[in-house]
């Protein structure tokens, strides 16, 4: 490996990760040109480039007009970026950065858990704006005793179920079909919001998905039930939360991902009961390390052809 291996950057992803690139490959930073120079560069490294990087959840589709690309190496686990008829049709591989943003997901839907059920960011301004001299603030809701219900349970939520069990909560989840787990299975996802006290969705974006939580889920949820989304903003109907959270239909939601993103719509911006996160759920120095490096592991074993450490089957 050298210098001379040319890789595509579609987007500005993680820039630790881009300089550690840099020393190593010849890097072609798509998202710094615009519209026609990224064209005249894609057809310039035609033949003679076969990687590139991206952020797992959004990647310009120019890389595929590049067709001597081979590998795609993705930063993230979730590849709903990723154009698979593509990738299949052209014999591109795709590798993603799984298990090592466990942790760091993990531990921000437990800080959801206790700020949601504890109100935490309604306390943060109770306090500042001085409501404290009128009278004391509302009483929060324990965990204890309460029941997690995880929408998508593979190796994230197992990361939250045995971090949330010595807190007293027990866990329930639905996924396509039931594994041998000591969780409670629903066998669909309304039976597993009626059971659940929080609902926590991560389930992975892409058309099997696609709003799949709706105003029914909403309504098993119920008046005290707190609705929180790790996964993908496009597994939800949004109207229907932003109908569930103004007419309290629930308690409230903890939204970090979303349909458009960076855009968040006025009115889910607008609602109190609500806590909005820019996708930071794998949002760490140490996290973002571990997938950056990755990343570069990946496109190393391709070059050294050995098996790739993390690839993505579709
Ligand atoms: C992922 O890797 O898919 C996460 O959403 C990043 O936070």
């Amino acid at each position: 490996m050298s210098s001379d291996t040319n890789v595509i950057v579609a987007n500005n992803f993680h820039p630790p990760t881009l300089s550690k690139m840099e020393k190593k490959f010849r890097l072609h930073h798509l998202w710094k040109l615009d519209e026609a120079s990224r064209k005249e560069c894609v057809d310039s490294l035609s033949g003679r480039c076969h990687f590139a990087v991206t952020a797992s959840w959004s990647c310009d589709e120019e890389i595929y007009d590049l067709e001597s690309l081979r590998l795609i190496s993705a930063f993230g686990v979730g590849v709903d970026g990723i154009n698979f008829d593509r990738t299949q049709a052209q014999g591109i591989r795709v590798s993603n950065t799984p298990d090592v943003l466990n942790d760091a997901v993990a531990e921000l839907a437990i800080g959801l858990m206790v700020a949601s059920t504890r109100e935490i960011i309604a306390a943060d301004q109770f306090a500042r704006t001085n409501k404290w001299l009128e009278g004391p603030f509302q009483l929060g809701s324990s965990l204890k005793g309460k029941t997690l219900g995880i929408l998508g349970l593979g190796s994230i939520g197992q990361s939250v179920a045995k971090r949330i069990m010595p807190f007293g909560v027990s866990i329930a989840y639905h996924n396509r079909s039931q594994f041998d787990s000591q969780y409670q299975y629903c066998p669909t996802i309304i039976q597993l919001a009626e059971v659940s006290d929080v609902l926590l969705c991560l389930l992975p974006g892409g058309a099997d998905t696609n709003q799949l939580v709706n105003g029914a889920v909403f309504d098993a949820l119920g008046p005290n039930g707190i609705f929180i989304n790790l996964g993908r903003g496009n597994s939800v109907e949004e109207n229907d939360l932003i109908n569930a959270v103004t007419t309290k239909k629930i308690k409230l939601a903890c939204l970090d991902v979303y349909e458009n993103e960076p855009h968040i719509s006025e009115a889910l911006r607008s609602l109190e009961n609500v806590i909005l996160l820019p996708h930071i759920g794998s949002a760490t120095v140490e996290t973002r390390t571990k997938m950056g490096d990755l990343v570069i592991r990946n496109i190393e074993a391709f070059l050294e052809n050995e098996q790739l450490v993390s690839e993505v089957f579709s």
